[in-house]
């Protein structure tokens, strides 16, 4: 058998065994199976050489694990390096590569939210605008690096604010608030925090202000629950909003593309899964 997982800590919520071992059904990878495995960073070594004995073919990497992985590994991947975050792991040539597949997730979701024919790398939508993400941790540099844009202004907080400002050390646009502030205006506000991940935690921030504005989007990254109460605030306001769904099916496909070469179909029993 051929063996593929996704590591974290908690992993309960994570839904990637469902859609690969979809996937690996459908493309008829009989010899296939996706699991999910709760480890503790002790173990992280251990996992690596899982790989690069044949014993696992492919890893996904979830919280709190995207850059702790990194020291084990053999090579990381143009993204993966930039960011200092790896999400997926597969073995080239007896070097256990880690990959970024996240960044490019969040950026496809971006293009795929904003069409924009004439710009491929970020959508006119966003250009200018004023984004305030929460949360620096493993998956916030992918978000930043995707929405880097000269024109775009990143604000930033983390309850630890000196993860924070390590980022900012990376990406000038950054401007770095303390936990507990906001920026007076905000037009797109993204939770990277696993804050939501259990359903009755509440991130305090008053975005009241915000009320009825169809324009200012509310993004959260986490899919599971579907709604956070982040997210449904806003959907009561009359924001607009959007779960990491889109993202986390666009991250898998270049997951699983990468191990298989073959690119998966989003198609209606993958939405039926998730659902
Ligand atoms: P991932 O790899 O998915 O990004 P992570 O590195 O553990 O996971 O990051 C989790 C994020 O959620 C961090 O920004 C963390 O803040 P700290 O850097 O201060 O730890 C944030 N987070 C988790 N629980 C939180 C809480 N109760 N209050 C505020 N922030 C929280």
């Amino acid at each position: 058998m051929k063996k593929y997982l996704v590591i974290g800590n908690p992993i309960e919520h994570s839904l990637s065994p469902l859609i690969h071992n979809h996937w690996m059904k459908k493309y008829r990878l009989f010899d296939s199976i996706y699991e999910k495995r709760k480890v503790e960073g002790k173990e992280l070594k251990n996992i690596v050489k899982e790989i690069r004995d044949d014993k696992i073919v492919g890893v996904n990497v979830t919280v709190p694990f995207k850059k702790l992985i990194i020291p084990f590994l053999d090579k990381l991947d143009f993204t993966a390096k930039k960011t200092e975050s790896v999400n997926t792991l597969f073995k080239i040539k007896d070097k256990v590569v880690g990959y970024n597949t996240d960044r490019e997730g969040f950026a496809l979701t971006m293009r795929e939210l904003f069409p924009d024919p004439n710009d491929s790398v970020m959508p006119r939508a966003l250009h200018g605008k004023n984004i305030f993400i929460l949360g620096a941790g493993g998956v916030t540099s992918s978000i930043i690096d995707s929405l880097q844009h000269e024109s775009a202004k990143i604000f930033l907080r983390n309850r630890t604010k000196k993860k924070a400002e390590e980022l900012k050390k990376k990406y000038a646009e950054v401007e770095v608030l303390d936990w507990g502030k906001r920026p007076s205006t905000c037009d797109i506000v993204i939770n990277t925090t696993s804050i939501g991940l259990t359903k009755n935690e509440k991130i305090n921030i008053d975005f009241s202000d915000c009320g009825e504005d169809k324009d200012k989007l509310f993004y959260d990254l986490i899919y599971n629950p579907k709604e956070t109460n982040f997210l449904k605030e806003a959907r009561l306001r009359g924001n607009n909003t959007m779960n990491g769904q889109k993202m986390f099916l666009n991250q898998a496909i270049y997951s699983f593309n990468l191990w298989t070469n073959i690119t998966p179909e989003i198609d209606d029993e993958v939405i039926k899964l998730l659902d």
